[in-house]
Formats: C-alpha cells, sequence, structure tokens
C-alpha cells in the first residue's frame, strides 16, 4: 500500500515549468522500469490514458504498442483523433480495432442498463485480451490510473471504465501518472502537446454513448445520438460553452411521438439535452444555456439529424435525477 501513497514532498503540478519537470522524471523513470521490453496500452483517447501514451512515447517510443478499441460508441470523430495525434503525429504504433459490428451485435436486443454495461466491460476486455495475444514479447502493461482511482478504491481501479485492467493479462504495470489528480493529468497532457480537444475534455462515462442511448441500442438510434451529440458540441464551442459546462452530451430514449414534416404525420424519437455543472459528480446543477441558443441547437438537431422530431432540455438537478440517463 505505501507505495500507492502520493509522496508528501510531490509539489502540486500546476504551472508548465513543473509538468515539464514531472514529464523529464517520469522519461527517466520510465526507461529505467522497462528498459528494452516492451509495453501495451489501451488507449481510449481519453485525457488519462492519452497523458500515459504520451509519456510512453517520449520514453520507450516504438517499445509500446497502443491498442485502441473501437467499440461503436464512441462520439463522433474520437477514433479518427486517436488516429490523427497517435499514429500520424506522433507515430506510435497503433492498433486500431474496429470492433463496432461485434459490440452492437452482442448489446442487440439488451436494454437493462447493467447488462449493457457488463456487456460492454467483458466484450472490451476480450478484444483487448484478443489483440494482446497476438503480440510477443509483451512485459508490461501501461495504465491511466490517477490518485483518485487510488484513493477511492484501495488500489483498484474505482470508476466503471470500460478502458479498466484486462485483470487476467499476465503483465507488470506501468502507471506513470498514479499520483496525480485530474487537473495535473491535464496540465502534463498540455506540456506533452497534446490537442485541448484531448486535454480538456469532459467527462465520458467507459460504456461511452450506450448509456445515452437508452434502452436496447440499435444503430439508427445510435447514430441520433452521436449526430445530436456532435452538434450539441460544435454549438458549445463555438458558443464559448466548451470547458465552462461540466458535462454536456444528448440523450435518445426508446419511445416515439408524433410530429409534422413536410405535411406529413412523423412518429420519431425525441432528443434530450442535458448540461450539468458538478465537482466530482455526486451532485449536479443545471446549466441556464441562453434560451436563443438551446433554440439554434433544436432548429440544427431537429433539421440535420435523422429520424428525430422533437428536442427537450432536461432540468433535473442530481440529486433527484442522475446525470445519465442510465
Ligand atoms: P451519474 O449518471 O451516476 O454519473 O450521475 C456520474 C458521473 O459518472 C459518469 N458515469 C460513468 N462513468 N462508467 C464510467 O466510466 C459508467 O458506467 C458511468 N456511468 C456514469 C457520468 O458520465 C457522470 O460524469
Amino acid at each position: 500500500m505505501a507505495d500507492n501513497v502520493r509522496p508528501a514532498s510531490m509539489a502540486r503540478i500546476n504551472t508548465p515549468e513543473l509538468a515539464e519537470a514531472f514529464i523529464e522524471e517520469q522519461i527517466a523513470s520510465l526507461q529505467a522500469q522497462i528498459g528494452k521490453d516492451k509495453v501495451l496500452l489501451a488507449l481510449s483517447g481519453g485525457v488519462d490514458s492519452s497523458v500515459v501514451a504520451a509519456l510512453l512515447i517520449k520514453a520507450v517510443g516504438n517499445q509500446l504498442t497502443c491498442v485502441h478499441v473501437n467499440h461503436g460508441l464512441l462520439r463522433k470523430g474520437e477514433p479518427e483523433q486517436v488516429i490523427e495525434v497517435f499514429r500520424n503525429q506522433m507515430s506510435a504504433n497503433l492498433i486500431y480495432v474496429d470492433a463496432v459490428d461485434r459490440f452492437l451485435d452482442k448489446l442487440a436486443g439488451v436494454s437493462d442498463p447493467e447488462q449493457k454495461r457488463k456487456i460492454i466491460g467483458k466484450e472490451f476486455i476480450d478484444v483487448f485480451a484478443e489483440e494482446a495475444s497476438k503480440l510477443e514479447g509483451i512485459r508490461f502493461l501501461g495504465q491511466g490510473t490517477i490518485y483518485p482511482d487510488i484513493l477511492e478504491s484501495d488500489g483498484v481501479k474505482a470508476h466503471h471504465n470500460v478502458g479498466g485492467l484486462p485483470e487476467n493479462l499476465q503483465f507488470e504495470l506501468v502507471e506513470p501518472v498514479k499520483f496525480l489528480y485530474k487537473d495535473e493529468v491535464r496540465v502534463v497532457g498540455k506540456a506533452l502537446g497534446l490537442p485541448d480537444s484531448m486535454v480538456y475534455r469532459q467527462p465520458f462515462p467507459g460504456p461511452g454513448l450506450g448509456v445515452r442511448c437508452v434502452g436496447a441500442i440499435t444503430r439508427d438510434r445510435l447514430e441520433a445520438v452521436r449526430e445530436s451529440d456532435a452538434i450539441l458540441r460544435e454549438e458549445f464551442a463555438k458558443n464559448g460553452l466548451e470547458g465552462k459546462v461540466w458535462q454536456y452530451f444528448t440523450i435518445v430514449p426508446d419511445f416515439k411521438s408524433t410530429g409534422i414534416k413536410d405535411n406529413k404525420r412523423t412518429f420519431e424519437w425525441p432528443v434530450v439535452i442535458r448540461a450539468v455543472n458538478s465537482v466530482d459528480a455526486t451532485s449536479a446543477s443545471i446549466e441556464q444555456i441562453p434560451y436563443a441558443l438551446l433554440g439554434h441547437i433544436t432548429d440544427r438537431i431537429l433539421s440535420e439529424v435523422r429520424g428525430v422530431n422533437r428536442v427537450l432540455y432536461d432540468l433535473s438537478p442530481k440529486p433527484v435525477a442522475t446525470i445519465e440517463w442510465e
């Protein structure tokens, strides 16, 4: 347990200079730990795994292999960004696994939220383990464990992140950011040259859009979640709300209501907008989005997203509601 306690002498990393010093120190200790051996890392594109990837690339270059599993529940543009940043810009050894059909087939017809989470988590581990078994000579596994994960769980990655450690894989762990708080990981990520959209991105659940496509996931409704989410994010960015609002996204419930398009009655899904502020996700308040902006986002969603005829704004704080709908 002692090696899981942040050293009292460690300064809070809150300046680019302190981040640079941390990076230099970590490069040296990663090189000492890893030597000439090979490291594997599940790279979701979230800030923690991205920072670990960037540190490992600097420390051991091509001895690192990153695996990015696209489970079909990522936001629009995310897999492309991982490939662009890590393979194209940082020349990482990146294995991109298109597991979309595999996940969506397993999830077909499953409506219970916890069952959905379990399937996504198990499938992720299976896909990752399969990729790992194709590689030879891997000794280490990189992990984006951060200090709150250790504090909350006595050493086990606390949040039910789908990108968690495949426990049956016998690798030694490499956890270069395990003593950092989230804000420090972001300062280090910025110093490593990662794009702001990765460094400052809002919390995103491990099961991804899967918990926002309420009930049994279908491909068309999942696309409605992805497209409406992309519009919301784009409009928040354009209107200065990105980085100001803690978490914002859309939900598509699995019921329909009537509407009218081109003089014909329609029977389509609603899109629900959720935008909340929080410190640690245990409670949350509602962001007061300007009415004109809500109207503009509504117009865009209604004209650009297929299968949708209604847009709603969720005004419920946590508690009583949770942040996600499932
Ligand atoms: P709730 O919905 O419980 O969410 O108010 C609190 C925070 O946790 C995130 N969340 C998850 N994160 N796996 C995750 O990694 C999950 O299964 C999961 N469920 C909720 C949610 O996005 C919010 O930030």
